[in-house]
């Protein structure tokens, strides 16, 4: 027998061993490897090389060709991509760079990992609200938030979603503001033709469990000027030039400060083998979202119990999960209905974090904000959550079992 087939094989008895001990029926992502993955990741053990490697760089190259950007980097996580982006922007190589106390506006409907890297870069962030329809910062919330100390916006492309990123674009290049994308929900989502974390001086992939791609751990970043790619390299690694200069005269010759956040080869080749069929996933994606709005909404049940996320117009996306805004007055119970639909074996998680305000960590690093300013990321948090989206297409049985759970929010 074939060594791949025999993969397969094994692969399906543990498929079925993880199933059968999972606490959900319906997980955020079920099944998220292929053989081929495997196959990929286990010629990486079988090489007695598991560090950053040729695979890395081939999967760099390959990704900034498909992107539509000049230069892509791979690092341990979507976090890694985002702390790079900023230490970038402050880092002493750059010719134009920001300085302590600059202020970074970012949405209060943000990951941790989007907010903490612009104080650890010595910034301030000026918490702004985001787009009810879209949960993305819209160019309206920027402008509420934009001061003379404004030198970067860092945006989020919510669950696949985004705003208008040429308007905004068009804007903050007027205004000489920098632009981060935190594209770690949104790989493979596609505005007015071009990839979402393009738009950006820097743009911030994920590849942590559920995202689009799923390599275990693991991120990118790209961008388009060498200068940054540079720095960026450094930065992953230790601060020296060993990436950079190829005649480097020292082994160890360290030209920045630097962390090291580098990748594996082995989540680099699971990555690189799952990019590959990006598109193909994407539209399994779409049509299983597709089917669950269309099963809710022609049951008998179906009494407008829930809004759905809106695609911004001109976006091909590349759906994440599946938000859900609950309409009526359930919204009261909605921590005991996310209960019952995590008893009934559905996993459940809230639109990112909620409103970031409100975390503790805030008041510790005397974040100012204005309740008022945040309405709308409130009302995403108290209203909101999102169940998983496949990468196999569901059939109807199994829809139709999560849509009688979910139509069940009236009861509570
Ligand atoms: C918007 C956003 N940014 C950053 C991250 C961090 O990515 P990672 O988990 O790979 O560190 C996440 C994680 O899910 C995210 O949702």
């Amino acid at each position: 027998m074939k060594y791949s087939n025999k993969l397969h094989l094994i692969k399906k008895i543990f498929v079925e061993k993880i199933k059968k001990n999972s606490r959900f029926n319906y997980p955020l992502l079920t099944d998220g490897y292929s053989s081929s993955d495997l196959q990929e990741a286990s010629k990486v053990l079988l090489s007695g090389r598991l560090t950053m490697s040729q695979i890395t760089k081939k999967f760099e190259e390959y990704f900034a060709q498909k992107i539509g950007s000049k230069f892509a980097l791979m690092v341990n996580s979507g976090s890694s991509a985002n702390l790079l982006a900023l230490f970038c922007l402050i880092n002493p190589l750059r010719k134009k760079k920001l300085k302590k106390g600059d202020e970074c506006i970012v949405p209060a409907l943000c990951w941790s990992t989007s907010l903490w890297p612009i104080i650890q870069a010595g910034l301030k962030p000026v918490l702004a609200d985001v787009n009810l329809k879209t949960f993305t910062l819209d160019l309206e919330n920027i402008k509420k938030k934009i001061t003379k100390r404004t030198k970067a916006v860092m945006i989020l492309n919510v669950l696949g979603n985004c705003s208008e990123m040429e308007k905004i674009k068009t804007y903050l290049n007027k205004k000489k503001i920098f632009l981060i994308e935190d594209s770690c929900e949104a790989l493979g989502s596609k505005y007015k033709k071009k990839y979402l974390g393009t738009y950006g001086d820097f743009g911030t992939y994920s590849f942590y469990y559920s995202h689009q791609v799923t390599s275990g751990e693991g991120g990118m970043i790209v961008c388009n000027s060498k200068e940054d790619f540079n720095i960026l390299k450094s930065l992953r690694a230790h601060g020296w030039d060993r990436e950079i200069n190829k005649k480097n005269i020292k082994n160890f010759n360290f030209i920045n400060e630097g962390f090291n956040l580098r990748p594996l080869d082995i989540t680099a080749a699971i990555g690189f083998n799952q990019f590959k069929r990006l598109s193909k996933l994407k539209s399994t994606r779409a049509k299983n979202r597709n089917n669950l709005i269309k099963f809710i909404k022609s049951s008998k049940k179906w009494n407008d119990q829930y809004s759905f996320f809106n695609p911004q117009k001109n976006l091909d996306p590349s759906w994440f999960g599946f938000p859900l805004m609950i309409n009526n007055k359930s919204v009261k119970s909605k921590k005991s209905f996310l209960k019952y639909l995590n008893k009934n074996k559905i996993e459940t998680r809230p639109i990112i974090s909620g409103n970031f305000a409100n975390q503790p960590a805030i008041k510790k690093y005397n974040i100012k904000y204005k309740k008022k300013d945040l309405k709308n990321s409130q009302e995403i948090e108290d209203r909101g959550f999102f169940i998983g989206l496949p990468t196999k297409i569901l059939d109807s049985s199994k829809i139709n079992k999560i849509t009688n759970l979910l139509l069940n929010v009236n009861n509570f």
